[in-house]
């Protein structure tokens, strides 16, 4: 779907120029780990094709009475495309008469089937109920997206196009590369695995990151967690940090570099411990961070999906190392298909 050539292409999904200059808004809708990558395609289709984007969960979205009309683009995300609030929430936009669109992993999904479009995310069936996988391709997906969406508004330079493609292309290869810290990770695990209480922290794409890690290490290793914007947790959170609290700090964004550090001195300030996630090759102060995550340098727009797969690994020894279940944790379901 994305080539150095021709940029992005969509075999099931087209959009004209006349269709776009159309839509005055887009709702990106969905819930759980789907909800986060629709965080990640608001800064994506605002940054890359200027239309203003709302997210919703579901299942506020519904009893809201959102102002959706004729010229809004719905996007539904959803794996397993099945999901009842999602479902219900599409149904209400078609009644209304907006386009709507549905990125989903599964062939056939009713959800597939009732949108006015359907871009599949094509992650092959995923077992573990905890959604890895399936949330890598939602986000890329948002990256074409906004790409395709961009090229037609003429609204993306064609520097940045060529940018994020590259990109995009050479991410299978750094997630390879990133396999590589394995181990510096499940030791870092290993220290989660006796907490009760976390913090990630991150801003710009990297807070819509520490959400999905946060949900990802709550939900396989029953550790309480909470994801914070970086200049929100002094607002109120900030009184939980104790000594030896742990934080993991997100920096990926380097526009954001230096206000996050300074996040991090509060709570370091506090006694927190801190593990910071960046980019191999630059600079994290040792007198702020305990602990460190590296991953392989790529542009800051694309990497919160090599990011990601850092964190998820980050959940996945933790909750080894409690020796929970990890595919199939307490009290959740794959797919939920009740309200
Ligand atoms: C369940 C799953 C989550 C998933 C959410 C939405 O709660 O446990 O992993 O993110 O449903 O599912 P969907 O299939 O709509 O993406």
């Amino acid at each position: 779907r994305v080539s150095m050539e021709n940029g992005v292409f969509f075999d099931d999904f087209k959009l004209s120029k006349q269709d776009l200059d159309n839509v005055d808004r887009v709702f990106i809708v969905a819930c759980g780990t789907a909800y986060h990558a629709g965080l990640m395609g608001k800064t994506l289709i605002e940054r890359m094709a200027k239309i203003p984007v709302e997210v919703d969960i579901a299942s506020e979205f519904r009893y809201r009475n959102p102002l959706v009309t004729e010229k809004s683009l719905v996007i539904i995300v959803s794996q397993s495309g099945e999901t009842a609030d999602t479902l219900a929430a599409l149904r209400d936009c078609n009644r209304i008469g907006a386009r709507t669109l549905a990125i989903t992993n599964v062939v056939g999904s009713t959800i597939s089937r009732e949108a006015n479009d359907v871009i599949y995310t094509m992650a092959g069936p995923e077992i573990a109920v905890a959604s890895t996988k399936a949330y890598t391709t939602q986000v890329v997906v948002m990256h074409l997206l906004a790409l395709y969406f961009g090229r037609i508004k003429g609204t993306l330079e064609e520097t940045e196009e060529k940018e994020i493609v590259r990109a995009l292309l050479i991410l299978p290869d750094r997630i390879e590369k990133l396999l590589e810290e394995k181990e510096n990770i499940e030791g870092i695990a290993r220290l989660l695995a006796k907490e009760e209480d976390l913090f990630f922290l991150g801003r710009g794409m990297d807070y819509a990151l520490a959400l999905e890690g946060s949900l990802k290490l709550k939900e396989i290793s029953y550790i309480h967690c909470e994801a914070y914007a970086g200049g929100e947790l002094k607002h109120g959170t900030i009184a939980l940090i104790e000594p030896g609290t742990k934080v993991i700090g997100l920096f990926t964004q380097g526009d954001l570099k230096d206000k996050m550090v300074s996040n991090m001195v509060e709570v370091k300030a506090r006694g927190a411990n801190i593990i910071g996630l960046g980019y191999h090759g630059e600079e994290l102060d040792k007198s702020v961070f305990d602990y460190e995550i590296r991953i392989p340098q790529i542009s800051d727009i694309v990497a919160p999906v090599l990011a990601v797969v850092a964190l998820q690994l980050l959940a996945y020894y933790t909750a080894k190392e409690k020796g929970c279940d990890i595919d199939k944790p307490r009290n959740l379901a794959k797919s939920v298909t009740v309200e």
